[in-house]
């Protein structure tokens, strides 16, 4: 079974192909007109991708060393993400797959997410017969679920304002760092006092206000932002300028440390003993060494994509389209589905079909 994916939801353009749920390809452009925006414009990425996602198309069939001819499905994101880049892939992908008569899959780009550390380049267990806690911290996006053997998810925690990602870019962007701020922070980080100044984190046991944390599992990172500013502005630029790995430290451990004890404890309390980090923010090099020490501490398996697969890339897409099809999934011929914005709404119209 070869199937091809595109992904375009945000500012990557990546096409992947998968044979039997192994990646035989995986191109991904990261898009570098959006440098001095301090963030993704929604017009510029839709015109990357347009520009891009035939060659990126090519390219990935190409190294995987099969002709179209060979195709048997094509998957897409169908959403969520900025609507115009998502409709760029998602347009593509289906007249493709028209024009070749082969069936399409619409994968949402979250859930992909949710299953990436199970990507098989030759060398992954696929997901785990028992249900686990998986983490998903993207830019656009923190959730806590318990996903079931049947690919099926509960969600039991979300963001009560800005992501992960976001906290960790629009701190970075105070810091003076350029969009995307995260990777920068980690950077800095690495040699830096984390223990030099104690941000909030707030829904957590080290958190003053919130008494009721036990058994929360939303987050809110909107607090730590104003803190920063708030630490910004009562300090000279010079200590600043000579304490800003410190602060980049001391900044990523609250943001790690809420993650990490949230995730530990959705699956201690559950008696669940898999755990799985996914999306752009697992990339992060504290996050992943606090949660192998934290999982390790408590006995949990833990389940992680290699840093090529925490940010958005479109082999992510074609396993969950293969992962499905194992599971039974009959795909169609019908190249009609419609972009999405938002994971909640699109969640919302689903719950209301059952
Ligand atoms: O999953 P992703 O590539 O795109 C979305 O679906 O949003 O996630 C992008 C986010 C950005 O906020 C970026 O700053 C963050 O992931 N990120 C990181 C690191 N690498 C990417 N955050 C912290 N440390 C990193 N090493
Ligand atoms: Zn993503």
């Amino acid at each position: 079974m070869n199937i091809l994916a595109i992904e375009t939801s945000c500012d990557e353009t990546s096409a992947a192909v998968t044979m039997d749920g192994r990646v035989l390809s995986n191109v991904v452009s990261s898009q570098r007109c959006h440098t001095g925006f301090g963030g993704v414009v929604p017009e510029l990425a839709s015109r990357e991708h347009e520009r891009l996602i035939v060659a990126i198309t090519e390219a990935a069939v190409t190294e995987a060393n099969i002709t179209k001819k060979e195709l048997d499905i094509i998957a897409a994101t169908a959403g969520p993400g900025l609507i115009g880049a998502v409709m760029v892939g998602l347009c593509f992908a289906q007249g493709l797959a028209y024009a070749l008569d082969i069936p399409f899959i619409a994968v949402n780009h979250i859930e992909a997410h949710i299953f990436s550390p199970f990507i098989d380049e030759g060398d992954t267990a696929g997901p785990p017969e028992e249900r686990f806690v998986s983490l998903t911290v993207s830019g656009g996006h923190t959730l806590l679920a318990v996903v079931e053997p049947d690919l099926s998810y509960e969600i039991i925690g979300r963001t009560l304002d800005d992501a992960a990602g976001e906290a960790f870019d629009k701190t970075g962007k105070m810091l003076g760092l350029d969009y995307p701020a995260g990777p920068e922070i980690d950077r800095l980080a690495m040699s830096g006092d984390p223990f030099f100044h104690e941000f909030p984190r707030a829904l957590t046991s080290h958190s003053r206000t919130s008494r009721n944390y036990r058994g929360n599992a939303d987050f809110s990172f909107s607090g730590l932002k104003t803190s920063v500013l708030t630490y910004l502005q009562k300090h000279s630029a010079s200590f600043i300028e000579s304490h800003l790995p410190d602060i980049a430290a001391s900044v990523q451990r609250a943001i790690v440390g809420v993650l990490v004890e949230k995730t530990i404890e959705a699956a201690v309390s559950r008696g669940i003993r898999s755990v799985s980090v996914a999306g752009g923010v697992s990339a992060n090099s504290a996050l992943r060494e606090t949660m192998k020490t934290a999982c390790g501490e408590k006995g949990l398996s833990l389940h992680i994509p290699g840093t090529r697969f925490s940010t958005d890339n479109a082999a992510m897409i074609a396993t969950l389209a293969d992962l499905r099809l194992s599971r039974g999934m009959k795909p169609e011929r019908r190249y009609d589905t419609a972009p999405y914005a938002s994971f909640e709404a699109e969640a919302a119209k689903k719950a209301k079909l059952k």
